[in-house]
């Protein structure tokens, strides 16, 4: 298990800080990216965090969001990735300055019975206390796991496997572009990146949509992270940093939802040799 002792949530602040340091801890080089920003006396605001989870209905997106919902975000759209197995949900708050969620789960019954049992011998292993923690989005993995049932889940899921490996913690953060004053394309954000050593996930192309999608977005290849399994520390895939453009509707406001054939392939992020 990775469990991270309980931190009592008792504002939405705290809660967003609480996952930053938790994500930029897990993920060290996402810090070297956010000083680049900072070397460039660049504010960053974030356009969304995303989290994984597995639609059991103790651990669902319905019961993950609550926390959020408790402190003002709103649902505002669903999205179906058909061939990951995925299904996705994403809410606002009124304060347009505060990042959107996006939280997606593993449609579990839709796999073999080979993935369905490895995962059913982690979902046993939850204690119903783990599942009331106000910090549930970010508390880690409540259950033991191999490393040898991670490669088999992989074969089937990248997604199932980075969950077994991890568990309930942010996948990731996006930097918002259009909040940035010295960088205003995408194309200029990704130029920062690979001039300093970061690798870009390449599936779909470097950018995926377009203006026509009215939203553009890029991320970093996961970075990787040392995991102990029963059967040894293994280095993995961990988390990724992404990048979002978004361009205004005919209204003039800025589209807020998200792209589902793009967000298919940044899920690809956390693939290993690509
Ligand atoms: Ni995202």
């Amino acid at each position: 298990m990775i469990l991270k002792s309980e931190v009592k949530v008792t504002s939405l602040e705290q809660l967003l800080e609480l996952l930053w340091t938790d994500y930029t801890e897990l993920n060290p080089s996402v810090k070297n990216v956010f000083q680049l920003f900072s070397a460039a006396n660049e504010k960053v605001v974030n356009d969304h965090v995303a989290f994984r989870t597995f639609n059991y209905p103790e651990m669902n997106i319905d019961v993950l969001s609550q926390t959020f919902l408790k402190f003002g975000y709103e649902y505002k759209d669903d999205y179906h990735f058909e061939e990951k197995k995925l299904y996705a949900k994403h809410f606002e708050h009124q304060n347009p300055l505060l990042p959107k969620i996006f939280i997606s789960e593993l449609l579990t019954e839709k796999f073999p019975k080979l993935v369905q049992d490895i995962l059913q011998k982690l979902r046993t292993q939850i204690s119903p206390s783990f599942l009331k923690r106000s910090d549930l989005c970010t508390a880690g993995r409540p259950w033991n796991t191999s490393h040898q049932d991670y490669l088999t889940l992989k074969e089937h899921s990248e997604y199932a496997a980075w969950m077994s490996a991890y568990g309930l913690r942010v996948n990731h953060f996006t930097v918002l572009i259009n909040e940035l004053k010295k960088f205003s394309t995408i194309t200029e954000v990704n130029n920062l990146l690979k001039k300093n050593g970061h690798q870009l996930n390449t599936s779909g192309g470097e950018i995926k949509g377009t203006a026509a999608d009215f939203l553009e977005q890029s991320s970093t290849l996961a970075y990787n992270a040392q995991v102990p399994f029963s059967d040894g520390t293994f280095t993995i895939p961990a988390c990724y940093y992404e990048f979002a453009y978004r361009h205004p509707l005919k209204s003039g406001k800025l589209f807020q939802g998200f792209v589902a054939k793009s967000a298919d392939k940044i899920f690809e992020s956390t693939n290993k040799g690509q």
